[in-house]
This record gives structure tokens, C-alpha cells and sequence, in this order.
């Protein structure tokens, strides 16, 4: 069933918030989750940042400081070392930085960064913040209030397309812990060849719809990827 791949496959590697949860990072749809807990209203909208930019700022700032807190997981560390033996692309939803404190490189953050601020009069002026907080007050170079650097719903997702390009050419593409819910992050499994390898590594049901080639491994990341990166191992003798 899966003959015909090149033998320097280029990897594509979707994650979502399942892959950070063995690290302790809360999941936002599971029970128990973010959404659960804050209204997205509330916290993750354009309307909430004009209504009430303290809670807003607030909801960030603790999800910020508790990156100091965790570290990332075997599913991170497989995946960078996933990169140092392929041309792999992580395209993550997460805002956390545990791909990179793991070693990846190769990331394209389509929902944000925690670990970063912009401008909310000029999106362009992004600034990496060296403390957990941003306060109302700080501001950019041009005077303006720092807002957290995170998409929120009814936002554009200006990396959407450099993502999709990435996909178009995956021979393999890996769903790693997410439920598929959020568009348009969720649509980009559609963008991969037919005739793509894929794997959705996530315990419980997700939304992917019927998909030619597609394995649904049902475990946690921090088991079922390990697994995946030394089959890879063994298939294409690295
Ligand atoms: P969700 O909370 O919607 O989904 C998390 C998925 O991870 C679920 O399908 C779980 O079954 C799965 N999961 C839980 N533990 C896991 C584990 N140990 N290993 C593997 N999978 C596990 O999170 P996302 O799909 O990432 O956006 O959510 C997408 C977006 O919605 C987020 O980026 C965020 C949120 O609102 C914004 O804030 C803009």
C-alpha cells in the first residue's frame, strides 16, 4: 500500500495541543481543557483585547510563565531528531516553544507566539520578550501598546499560505494531537498529495473525515512518535 516513496521523503508534521500535553500543557478542547475554563470570547478574540485587555493580557501572561515550568516531551525530542535525518516541516498550532527547546528548527507557527509581543497598531514591529509579563503600559518603538503575538479567532492566519505550500509537497504527513476543529489550520490535511503517507497520532477520535492512506495511530504522542521515528529509521536505513 505504500510503495513509490522517494527515498528522501520530505516529512510534514501537523501538531496541535496533544503533543505539548505530556508535558503538562493543558489540551483546550479535552475534558478538563483551556475552553473549559476561559470563555474564547473572553480571552482569544479581538473584541475580548478592546473589552477587557487585562484579562486578556492576564489569560497570556500565566500561560507564559508556566513555559518556564515545563519541558518538552519524547514526542518533541522524536521529532527534532526526526530533522536531523530528514527534510522535515513542523507546522504547529501551539504557541508553546517546545518544538524548539527540543531542537527543531524547522517551524512555522501558525497560531502565534507566546514567548512574543507585537504592536497592536503595527503588526509588523514583533519583539521576542525576555520576561514572563507584558503589561498594560509597554509599549512598541512607536508608542503604541504591546498586545500578545497570538492569531485569535476572526484573525487572519498570515503563515497559512506558506503552510499549504508545505504541505502540497509532504510524501508524509504526520497529525500529531489535534482535533481537527480549528479552520483554517484544520483544512491543510486536504492540501496533501493523494497519494501521501499519513498518520494521525491522537488517542481519541478526531475530525479528519475518511482519508486515503491515512493510519490513525490511537495513542499518545509521547509513545506513538518515538515509534514512528524508528520505523522510519529502519525504512530508509538512517
Ligand atoms: P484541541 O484541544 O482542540 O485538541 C487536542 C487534541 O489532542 C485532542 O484531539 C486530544 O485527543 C489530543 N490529545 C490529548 N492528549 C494527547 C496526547 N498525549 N498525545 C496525542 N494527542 C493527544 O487542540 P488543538 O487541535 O491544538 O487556537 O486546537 C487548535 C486550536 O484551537 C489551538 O491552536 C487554539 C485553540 O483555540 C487559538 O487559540 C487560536
Amino acid at each position: 500500500m505504500f510503495e513509490n516513496l522517494p527515498e528522501h521523503p520530505h516529512i510534514v508534521v501537523l501538531t496541535g495541543a496533544g503533543v505539548s500535553a505530556e508535558s503538562g500543557l493543558k489540551t483546550f478542547r479535552d475534558s478538563g481543557g483551556l475552553w473549559e475554563e476561559h470563555s474564547i470570547m473572553d480571552v482569544a478574540t479581538p473584541e475580548a483585547w478592546k473589552n477587557n485587555p487585562e484579562l486578556v493580557l492576564r489569560f497570556y501572561n500565566d500561560r507564559r510563565k508556566q513555559l518556564d515550568e515545563v519541558s518538552p516531551n519524547p514526542a518533541h525530542y522524536a521529532l527534532a531528531e526526526l530533522e536531523t535525518k530528514f527534510n522535515v516541516h513542523i507546522i504547529t498550532q501551539n504557541v508553546d516553544d517546545l518544538h524548539q527547546r527540543a531542537g527543531s528548527h524547522n517551524v512555522i507557527h501558525l497560531h502565534g507566539e507566546l514567548r512574543k509581543a507585537r504592536s497592536e497598531r503595527f503588526p509588523s514591529l514583533v519583539y521576542t520578550l525576555d520576561h514572563p509579563e507584558i503589561k498594560m503600559g509597554d509599549t512598541c518603538q512607536r508608542g503604541f501598546q504591546l498586545r500578545p503575538h497570538i492569531v485569535w479567532f476572526g484573525e487572519d492566519v498570515p503563515m497559512i499560505q506558506t503552510a499549504s505550500a508545505i504541505v502540497k509537497t509532504a510524501d508524509i504527513l504526520l497529525i500529531v494531537g489535534t482535533s481537527l476543529n480549528v479552520y483554517p489550520a484544520a483544512g491543510l490535511i486536504n492540501h496533501a498529495p493523494y497519494g501521501c503517507r499519513k498518520y494521525l497520532i491522537d488517542p481519541h477520535e478526531t475530525h479528519e473525515g475518511s482519508m486515503y492512506n491515512l493510519t490513525h495511530l490511537k495513542e499518545k504522542a509521547g509513545k506513538a512518535v518515538p515509534a514512528l521515528l524508528d520505523k522510519f529509521l529502519r525504512e530508509f536505513n538512517r
